[in-house]
């Protein structure tokens, strides 16, 4: 007989034991994350946001360029047609709070043009992801403080499916890009979120250099199992993981409008090289 979840671990692996880590309240909570999709209209308390900035800030930054910036959007028309953008997710409505988070080298231009100097390491390909990186830091690090506040949080990815629009809806200067959306509210209990089971650590640890054995299909069948499990007590129903990841990969139809991000960033400034 095995017995039901109860430890965040134990929700994570959907295994029994949780006796491999170091346990506190930061890696429980850590732990414990799960995205939100259904939101209560109730306002956030007013110091949140700033909250919410500063562990943001608190994250390490790539040479501490501090290359990112995050746009707060509280406004619903806006909400609206940023949720319009995005695949129509209902959640970016809901959500009091949207927050599009910026890789954003145009601050740093606005300080070289105060010296008259044109940057040019920012049209790189690696500054691109430097910026990224920074927001994405950042992001995850008001994700980390939202929950400790008992919010709930979901990242919007399909705010690139029109890069374009969200550029103009947000009067973006060149050298930003927003790299994704992440809607905070507090989470409707009506509609209570689950932690999702993640593959096995045996398939995404490596040690000292990048090994595949023959016991890897076996490994990732097992976590189809679990993610299937998960799925059919959400209510859901859903194809295999491994299905799932290579639909989503196999060809640019699925990328929804981002196959053209590389045209909407040089004109942008940004990834040209
Ligand atoms: C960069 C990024 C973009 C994402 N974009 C979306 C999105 O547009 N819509 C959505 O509902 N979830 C989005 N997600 C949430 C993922 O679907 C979710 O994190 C994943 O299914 C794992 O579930 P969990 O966060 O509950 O553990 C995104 C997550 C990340 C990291």
């Amino acid at each position: 007989m095995t017995t039901a979840p109860d430890t965040p671990w134990q929700h994570r692996y959907r295994t029994p034991s949780d006796t491999a880590r170091a346990a506190n309240p930061v890696i429980d909570a850590l732990l414990d994350h799960r995205s939100v999709r259904r939101y209560l209209t109730t306002p956030l308390p007013e110091n949140t946001l700033a909250t919410l900035v500063a562990a943001a800030q608190s994250a390490s930054s790539s040479s501490n360029l501090q290359a990112w910036s995050v746009l707060a959007v509280q406004d619903p028309p806006r909400k609206a047609r940023l949720s319009a953008i995005a695949s129509d997710q209902e959640h970016i409505r809901q959500a009091p709070l949207f927050l599009v988070w910026l890789a954003d080298f145009s601050r740093a231009q606005r300080i070289a043009d105060t010296r008259a100097i044109e940057l040019q390491a920012p049209a790189y390909l690696d500054s691109l992801l430097l910026g990224s990186i920074d927001a994405a830091l950042a992001a995850q690090n008001a994700v980390v403080a939202a929950e400790s506040l008992g919010l709930g949080t979901v990242y919007i990815g399909a705010l690139r499916n029109n890069v374009q629009a969200v550029i103009d809806e947000l009067q973006l200067p060149p050298l930003v890009f927003p790299v994704f959306g992440l809607c905070v509210g507090y989470p409707d209990p009506q509609a209570p979120a689950a932690i999702k089971p993640r593959l096995g650590q045996d398939v995404v640890l490596h040690h000292e250099t990048y090994q595949v054995d023959d016991a890897e299909p076996q490994r990732i069948a097992a976590y189809e199992q679990v993610a299937a499990d998960f799925s059919r007590e959400q209510g859901q129903v859903s194809g295999k993981w491994g299905e799932q990841v290579v639909q989503r990969l196999r060809d640019k139809g699925s990328l929804h409008g981002r196959e053209i991000l590389a045209e909407v960033l040089r004109k942008q400034g940004l990834g040209l090289y």
